[in-house]
């Protein structure tokens, strides 16, 4: 069955009435938002696109972003108090994804922090959250969004690349995401034991990048600030906070 994407779907399934722009090409929605948020755009928005020409990850990396496969989606809020912190909507959008994937597959959804979803060991998700200032000088947070529902082939350069793999419509899964994202940021509940639960790499020996340097360690938790608690060789305990930060298992 064909799997159709229209705004009036999207809008009629959605349970927070936001307004949604549906293209069916465009570089990256991150890119799109920013354009609109510049030309005066002061209200929420979720816009969705069919396929992205120059998707964007974290860290400069692309991110794939092929026609029908997918979906790609940013959602614009608005916040009048200045500095929303980045960490915590990262952290919240994380839980709101896995929640909506978890919901829709029946698949459990684990989480690689700050942000990545994976599914049996592969990354299914990628999320970018940037935020900017609008004209009027609110704070606009875009949470960018890219799942792959059936993509079955990735180029060389997609590191462990895979797809939820379920007959789950694009339509519903942009709506259940859109959805939890509201809940997650607005609802004032206590996201971090969810995250903590689904956290990949508690546990695990790591080693992360910070500025061009390369430093091994364990990750030991997930503070309540969504930071990740790690002990390093010497037995000092440091928490990462910053998704400039770049985590590897080892
Ligand atoms: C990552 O893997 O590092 C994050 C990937 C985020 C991809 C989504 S797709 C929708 C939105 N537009 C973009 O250009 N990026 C995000």
């Amino acid at each position: 069955m064909e799997d159709i994407l229209t705004t009036a779907l999207i809008e009629s399934a959605l349970k927070n009435k936001t307004e949604v722009l549906l293209l069916p090409s465009v570089d990256s929605t991150n890119n799109e938002a920013k354009r609109l948020i510049k030309s005066g755009r002061n209200t929420e928005l979720l816009i969705v696109s069919e396929e992205q020409t120059a998707g964007r990850g974290r860290q400069g990396k692309s991110f794939y972003s092929p026609k029908n496969t997918g979906i790609y989606m940013s959602l614009i809020l608005f916040f009048e108090n200045g500095s929303e912190e980045l960490l915590k909507i990262t952290t919240e959008a994380a839980v709101a994804v896995s929640r909506a994937i978890e919901t829709l597959s029946s698949k459990a959804a684990k989480i690689k922090w700050v942000n990545d979803i994976y599914i049996g060991g592969k990354k299914v998700c990628g999320i970018l959250c940037e935020s900017v200032k609008s004209v009027d000088g609110k704070t606009a947070v875009i949470i960018g969004v890219g799942v792959n529902i059936n993509t079955a082939e990735f180029p060389e350069s997609v590191e462990n690349g895979g797809s939820i793999g379920s007959e789950i419509s694009r339509a519903s899964l942009v709506c259940e995401i859109t959805d939890e994202l509201y809940r997650a940021v607005f609802s004032g509940g206590d996201v971090i034991p969810y995250y903590r639960s689904r956290s990949v790499l508690t546990g695990k020996r790591i080693y992360f990048i910070k500025d061009g340097v390369k430093t091994p360690a364990t990750a030991v938790d997930i503070d309540d600030r969504g930071g990740l608690v790690v002990l390093l060789e010497n037995g000092e305990k440091q928490t990462l906070i910053s998704g400039e930060i770049s985590v590897r298992t080892e």
